[in-house]
């Protein structure tokens, strides 16, 4: 499947998603995971910056606006959301993320690997949690046809967006996502999550696990982190995945990223599981810099919060 062809899916989903009024808690019918098929040789999911543009020739052959080989990449940028490409910033399991600019503003792009080349092998509890609402969707991703994996892609981005523009509306130090929310925008980013850049100049804010903090920052730091836990519980929300690998240390404060795989708690038993996992990966991580971290008491603080929230 091409980029373009998962483009296309998306798009359609877009639709689909819009013209079922779409919203979680909808339950015709749940989705459960399938098994990842084990048989097919996996596609490589790395990119570098060679791989993203292309060659001077073929640009050169091609129309002089076509400056990215990869199809949501040229479009955003022939859309104006970025006029220049930086530099890659982190290559990954399921993401590349790459700098782009546009004028003095800085952004984040994380471009989704192929589908082909994704993994999807240990998220079977995040989706465990997640209502499809249309029945043949819902089956296509589940027996993971072509069609069914380019929708759990689509999906994948196109949660990743919703809950960026959700958290940042209600205060929460997250990136600013810099496409959207209106559906048709998001859709036309295709694979890409482009974002405000956390960073210095062009050098990104390191994650908390990439810094050794000790003290009062490693107190603060804490805190901070604790303090959006329960922000998130008063919304309904779990990270699902909240770890120090998953929070940049920026100019003193803590920024949570990577959202895709949040769920709302009233989602029922998945969700509080990961929410437990959240509370107490959180507490292990910054016992380990010596902060008293009690986890009792963050999981009461946590839990009073769902409750009241
Ligand atoms: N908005 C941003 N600003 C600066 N750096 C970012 C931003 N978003 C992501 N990064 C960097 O890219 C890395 C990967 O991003 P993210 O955690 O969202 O992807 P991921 O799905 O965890 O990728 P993988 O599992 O492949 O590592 C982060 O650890 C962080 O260092
Ligand atoms: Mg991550």
């Amino acid at each position: 499947m091409s980029r373009n062809d998962l483009s296309g899916k998306l798009e359609e989903w877009a639709d689909d998603a819009q013209s079922h009024g779409f919203r979680s808690g909808i339950t015709e019918s749940t989705f459960e995971p399938g098994r990842p098929k084990r048989d097919r040789r996996k596609p490589s999911a790395k990119r570098r910056v060679a791989d993203l543009v292309l060659p001077e020739a073929a640009r050169q052959a091609a129309d002089t606006e076509t400056e990215f080989a990869d199809a949501d990449m040229q479009r955003l940028y022939a859309r104006g959301y970025f006029d220049r490409l930086i530099g890659q910033v982190k290559g990954g399991k399921e993401a590349t993320v790459y700098l782009v600019g546009r004028g003095d503003e800085l952004f984040a792009a994380k471009v989704y690997a192929d589908i082909d080349a994704r993994t999807f092998r240990d998220d079977s509890a995040y989706w465990a949690g997640i209502t499809i609402p249309d029945a043949r969707i819902a089956r296509a991703m589940k027996h993971r046809t072509r069609a069914g994996q380019a929708a759990r892609a689509a999906f994948w981005v196109g949660r990743e967006y919703m809950y960026l523009w959700q958290l940042h509306r209600a205060g929460l130090p997250v990136p600013r996502p810099a496409v959207g929310p209106e559906a048709t925008a998001i859709s036309a980013a295709g694979a890409v999550v482009l974002m405000q850049f956390i960073g210095e100049g062009d050098v990104p804010a390191p994650r908390l696990s990439d810094v050794r903090l000790a003290g009062a920052e490693a107190e603060s730091a804490y805190a901070q982190s604790a303090a959006i836990l329960v922000r998130l519980a008063e919304l309904g929300l779990v990270h699902g995945d909240f770890s120090t690998y998953n929070l940049l240390w920026h100019r003193e404060k803590v920024v949570l990223i990577d959202v895709p795989q949040m769920l709302e708690l009233r989602n029922g038993r998945t969700a509080h599981e990961l929410l437990a996992r959240d509370v107490s990966s959180l507490v292990t991580s910054f016992r380990r810099l010596r902060v008293n971290a009690d986890e009792g008491e963050l999981r009461r603080a946590v839990l009073g919060a769902a409750r009241e929230g």
